[in-house]
């Protein structure tokens, strides 16, 4: 196989990983985890979404975790917004990078954002424009490209035509979410292959959650076929509670115990970053990281 030298990893655990906690974790608690989280060497936070609160009251301090976390040099914060609304709020506390979200799935992206897929091109492109217009970064998302729970299978080729549709808006770089954790290595051999046919690698990254746990395995095949972004979250948790069955992403510390042992660099301290989930499990129900169960001798 063929692999890189080196790796970004993008945290998304504040945002991916606590909007599907059943209790919210308090803000204080947040901040002080963003700011272990800044100290890894890790250059990209996810540190919430701008979304309606009262469709995840888990974010609904949003304002509050952005204006008061400490910010490193170096590293992006980044924050999910849905539309303009979202937007505004999300400037008014300087979000460095704003991500757009829409799925491959009508069903889905009915269920999670309220509207047809194409009646959310116009509400993104709005929000691209106008986060541009204010020289932010602006990111992709992409979800149930792997299968929906409400639709199954989902056509390549509208995953396609998403992502074209997404980088004519002028997005920066797409995330490419197995929102469910259904996929496998072949499948992403197929996913993948099919979207560098049209997309350049440095502006794709691969959001597996693993909910079955083939994560690990499908970003070796990805790293094969010349991805080398990965989003993943400290803990293993995570999901999309519009998503019926998504469970927790890839543990940011068990995807640096494979990548560093493979002798692939990311710039991040792993023991900083266990340090981060030993303080984080305090406060949440769901850690699912094989590491975590090392350190705590439960395995
Ligand atoms: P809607 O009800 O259709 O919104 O919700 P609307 O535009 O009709 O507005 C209704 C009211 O909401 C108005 O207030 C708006 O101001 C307010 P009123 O005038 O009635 O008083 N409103 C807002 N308030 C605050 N912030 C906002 C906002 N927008 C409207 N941004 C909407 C549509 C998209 C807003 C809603 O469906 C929503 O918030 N959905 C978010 C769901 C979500 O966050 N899902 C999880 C993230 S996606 C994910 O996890 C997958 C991912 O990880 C990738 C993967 O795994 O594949 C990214
Ligand atoms: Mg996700």
């Amino acid at each position: 196989m063929n692999f890189p030298n080196e790796i970004t990893i993008k945290e998304v655990g504040p945002r991916d990983g606590l909007q599907n906690e059943i209790q919210m974790v308090p803000t204080d608690a947040k901040i002080k985890w963003i700011n272990l989280l800044s100290e890894t060497g890790i250059t990209y936070i996810e540190v919430s979404s701008f979304v309606r609160p009262d469709w995840i009251p888990q974010l609904k301090d949003a304002r509050e975790v952005a204006k008061r976390i400490k910010r490193k040099a170096g590293v992006i914060y980044a924050a999910l917004v849905p539309n303009l609304k979202g937007l505004e709020r999300a400037l008014e506390v300087d979000i460095d990078e704003i991500c757009l979200f829409i799925s491959a799935s009508e069903t889905h992206n009915r269920k999670n954002i309220n509207r047809s897929i194409a009646h959310t091109y116009p509400i993104l492109e709005a929000v691209a424009n106008e986060a541009k217009a204010n020289k932010k970064l602006v990111r992709g998302y992409v979800s149930t490209v792997f299968g929906c729970p409400y639709e199954g299978e989902i056509e390549l080729e509208k995953v396609v035509t998403i992502c074209d549709k997404l980088f004519s808006m002028g997005v920066d770089e797409l995330s490419i979410g197995d929102t469910i954790g259904i996929s496998d290595p072949v499948q992403v051999e197929k996913v993948v292959s099919k979207l560098l046919h049209y997309f350049p690698a440095d502006k794709m990254t691969m959001h597996f959650h693993n909910t079955r746990g083939a994560a690990l395995a499908n970003v070796l095949m990805a790293m094969n076929l010349g991805i080398k972004n990965f989003d993943s979250a400290v803990g293993g948790i995570g999901g999309c509670p519009y998503a019926k069955g998504a469970s927790g992403n890839l543990a940011t510390e068990d995807l640096l115990y494979m990548i560093h042992r493979m002798g692939i660099k990311t710039g991040i301290d792993e023991q900083k970053v266990m340090k981060a989930a030993l303080f984080i499990e305090n406060h949440v129900n769901n850690l699912a990281s094989h590491q975590m169960r090392i350190v705590k001798g439960k395995h």
